[in-house]
C-alpha cells in the first residue's frame, strides 16, 4: 500500500522567521519525489511536518486523503530515516530490522521470517545474525531500510540518506535505492542538496530556495526548462548576461546586452524584476568563424581537460568572461590557448529567466 501526499499552502514560522511559505504540492501515491535546495533552504523542516515531528503554522497537510493535522507520529503511516542511522549496535541485524515489530508485540519467529524477507530486498541475505559493527556504510544504509519498510509504512520520509557515503558508494545507492522503491512501490520523499542524486533517482522534483518551492517538474523538466534564475543555476552551469527584454513575441525575444543582442526563448517574466539570460555550457559551441546566431567574438583563455569532457574559459572582446563545454568524443576540436575564436548559441537553448520566487 501507498499514499499520497497533498501540501497546500503550508507554512513553518520559528517566530518571526518563516521556514516554509505557502508549500502547495501533490506528491502521487507510488512516486518517488525529492525536494532539492540548499542548506536552510527548509527541507527538512517540510519532512518533520509530514512525519508529525512538528505542526505547520498553516495550511493542511493530507497523507492518503486524510487531514493529518494533530495527530502524533507514531499514528501517520510514515517512516523516517536520518543521515544518521540510529542502529542498535548491541542487536544482530535481523532484530534491528524488527524492533518496531518487537514493540508491537509480534512473536519472535514471524519477525525472523519477515527480517529475512527484507533482508533479500535489500539484498542483503545471509547479514541476519551479524552484528551493526561488522557492515560497511551501505549495507548499514540497507538495514535502515529495511527496518524503515518492516512496519509497511505507506510513505518512506528520507533526510539526506546517503550523505555520510563516499562517492561511489553514494552512486551504487541511488540505484539500489530507486530499485527498491520501485520494488515495495511505497512512495518515497527524498530530500537532498545533490542536484545529481535527485535528478537520477526521483519522477519528480521540487526544487526549494528560503522556504519556497521554486519550481516542480521532472529530471529534465528541472534541467532543460527550469522557470527561473535560481532554479537554472542550481542545476547545472549557466553563462548569464544582464539586459533588456526587446520584441517579445511567440514565446521567443531579443535581449540586449553589453556583449550584443542574443535571440533567445523567453520564460515567465510577467511582473518579475531582475530578468537575464541564461546559457548552458554544453549548449554552446565554438568555431573558427562567426556562428550562424547568437556570436560572440571570444579569445581562449584556458582549456581543462575533465575526462569526458573539456571545459574552455574564453574572454569575449567586450569584457564577458564566459565558460564552453565541447564532449571529448574524439571529433571535436580542442581550442588553442589565446586562439581567437567565435562563441554561438542556439536561440531555442537559451533563456530569458526571471531571478527567482523569493518572498516580498
Ligand atoms: N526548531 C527551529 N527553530 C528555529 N529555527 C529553525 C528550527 N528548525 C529549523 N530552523 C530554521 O529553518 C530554516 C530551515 O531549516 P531546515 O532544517 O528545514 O533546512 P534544510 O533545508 O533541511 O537544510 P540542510 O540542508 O542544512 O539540512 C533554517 O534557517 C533553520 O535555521
Ligand atoms: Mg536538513
Amino acid at each position: 500500500m501507498s499514499a499520497g501526499i497533498d501540501l497546500e499552502n503550508v507554512c513553518c514560522d520559528f517566530g518571526s522567521f518563516r521556514a516554509v511559505d505557502h508549500a502547495n504540492v501533490s506528491v502521487r501515491p507510488g512516486e518517488f519525489f525529492s525536494f532539492l535546495g540548499p542548506s536552510g533552504c527548509g527541507k527538512t523542516t517540510i519532512l518533520r511536518m509530514v512525519s508529525g515531528f512538528i505542526e505547520p503554522s498553516r495550511g493542511v497537510i493530507r497523507i492518503g486523503g486524510k487531514d493529518v493535522r494533530g495527530q502524533r507520529p507514531n499514528q501517520r503511516p510514515t517512516a523516517l530515516i536520518f543521515q544518521n542511522l540510529a542502529l542498535f549496535p548491541l542487536m544482530p541485524i535481523w532484530e534491528n530490522i524488527t524492533f518496531g515489530l518487537e514493540v508491537r508485540g509480534v512473536d519472535k519467529t514471524t519477525r525472523r521470517a519477515k527480517a529475512d524477507e527484507l533482508l533479500r530486498l535489500v539484498d542483503l541475505p545471509g547479514a541476519a545474525d551479524k552484528m551493526v559493527s561488522q557492515l560497511s556504510g551501505g549495507q548499514k544504509q540497507r538495514v535502515a531500510i529495511a527496518r524503515a519498510l518492516a512496519v509497511e509504512p505507506q510513505v518512506m520520509l528520507l533526510d539526506e540518506p546517503l550523505s555520510a557515503l563516499d562517492l561511489k558508494l553514494r552512486q551504487h545507492m541511488r540505484a539500489e535505492l530507486r530499485a527498491i522503491q520501485k520494488r515495495t512501490g511505497v512512495t518515497f520523499i527524498y530530500i537532498t542538496h545533490d542536484q545529481g542524486e535527485a535528478l537520477a533517482m526521483s519522477d519528480r522534483v521540487g526544487v526549494m530556495s528560503q522556504g519556497r518551492i521554486q519550481q516542480i517538474a521532472d529530471p529534465r523538466d528541472i534541467y532543460n526548462n527550469p522557470v527561473n534564475g535560481f532554479v537554472a543555476a542550481f542545476v547545472g552551469e549557466n553563462n548569464v548576461f544582464t539586459g533588456d527584454v526587446q520584441n517579445p513575441s511567440q514565446g521567443m525575444a531579443s535581449f540586449a546586452t553589453p556583449h550584443g543582442t542574443f535571440r533567445a526563448r523567453l520564460g515567465d517574466i510577467a511582473g518579475q524584476t531582475n530578468v537575464k539570460l541564461y546559457v548552458r555550457p554544453e549548449h554552446t559551441a565554438l568555431t573558427k568563424a562567426p556562428g550562424p546566431e547568437n556570436s560572440i567574438p571570444v579569445t581562449i583563455t584556458e582549456v581543462s581537460f575533465e575526462g569526458n569532457f573539456i571545459s574552455v574559459l574564453a574572454l569575449s572582446d567586450s569584457g564577458a568572461r564566459l565558460t564552453a563545454e565541447i564532449r571529448n568524443d574524439g571529433a571535436a576540436t580542442v581550442p588553442e590557448m589565446g586562439a581567437k575564436m567565435h562563441m554561438s548559441f542556439d536561440a531555442a537553448r537559451a533563456s530569458i529567466l526571471p531571478d527567482a520566487d523569493v518572498r516580498s
